[in-house]
């Protein structure tokens, strides 16, 4: 597995396999890796000839008041995991190699960051449909996969991909959880055991909200207060939002005739995490 830390040396590898008629997948990650991660990984080896994960933790994107610094970093793991699926090539810049002084071009997708952690973690969209534009020019990729855990980047990325003709299909892959139910992020890592214990409920709280929606429920409103019950049923659980929105277009709703996302962002102690999980209405019956 080569480790590749200079933009432009991964570049040239790109061009040199693409002039090889090599199929390029990507993997954008920031590291500290968990079977989420790998997931993507091994789908991307699935369709393409050459696999490259970047493990980039990307400053521009945390908040001033957020992570950055203490975010979980381990290298010398994840190659290993890396190695094992195998993974052709690691994109490891520094970066500064990526942000160079005077660095000063953005890419904003507009509606669809506006609510949900948009509403919430100003900037964190535009720095990383910017950092993935970024990780497009210089790793070349055919394809790209991401993961339904962070549904918003998802649906930002393709609205990008889309709006600015970036050659490259992206993939939608399904969230990976623990065997409870808890949907698996390198944040764990910062949970006590407690936290742990209460951080399942939002997982729960997602099912109820399914439920609802099996019983024949089409208010969203009823949905949310579902999972609102469970969600305040847990200790040390600081619900940010719950919402029920169009799956599409991340728009709230009230009446469920279409695909909805139901997404949850919550703290537990200083630990912000995320859930969603897409909910498709079954056919009104024919009359
Ligand atoms: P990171 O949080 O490391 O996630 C990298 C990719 O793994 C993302 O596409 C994310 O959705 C996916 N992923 C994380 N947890 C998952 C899970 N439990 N199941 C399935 N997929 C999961 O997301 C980022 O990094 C960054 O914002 C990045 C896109 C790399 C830009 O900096």
């Amino acid at each position: 597995m080569e480790i590749i830390r200079e933009a432009g040396q991964m570049q040239r590898w790109a061009e040199t396999a693409r002039l090889a008629g090599e199929k390029i997948a990507c993997v954008p990650t920031m590291g500290y890796l968990h079977e989420g991660h790998l997931s993507l990984m091994r789908e991307g080896r699935r369709r393409a000839s050459r696999l490259v994960v970047s493990v980039f933790v990307n400053p521009t994107q945390f908040g001033p008041s957020e992570d950055l610094n203490s975010y979980p970093r381990d290298f010398d793991r994840d190659c290993a995991l890396m190695e094992a699926i195998p993974v052709d090539t690691v994109f490891a810049p520094q970066p500064a190699d990526l942000y160079p002084p005077g660095f000063q071009t953005w890419v904003e997708a507009a509606e669809i960051t506006r609510g949900l952690c948009g509403a919430y973690r100003p900037g964190h969209f535009r720095a990383v449909a910017t950092v993935v534009a970024k990780l497009f020019n210089i790793i070349k990729p055919h394809v790209a996969l991401f993961g339904e855990k962070d549904y918003q980047q998802l649906r930002t990325i393709e609205q990008m991909v889309r709006d600015l003709n970036f050659d490259v299909e992206i993939v939608a892959m399904p969230i990976v959880r623990e065997a409870d139910g808890l949907a698996m992020s390198s944040r764990n890592a910062y949970l006590s055991p407690e936290q742990r214990a209460s951080a399942l409920a939002i997982s729960r709280a997602l099912r109820a909200a399914g439920q609802k929606l099996a019983q024949g429920v089409r208010r969203a409103q009823e949905l949310r207060e579902a999972a609102r019950v469970v969600l305040d049923a847990a200790g040390e659980l600081n619900v940010q939002y719950l919402e029920v929105v169009d799956a599409q277009t991340l728009e709230p709703i009230g009446l469920i005739e279409a695909p909805v996302l139901v997404a949850i962002a919550a703290w537990a102690g200083r630990t912000r995490l995320i859930d969603n999980c897409v909910l498709v209405p079954p056919p009104a019956p024919t009359p």
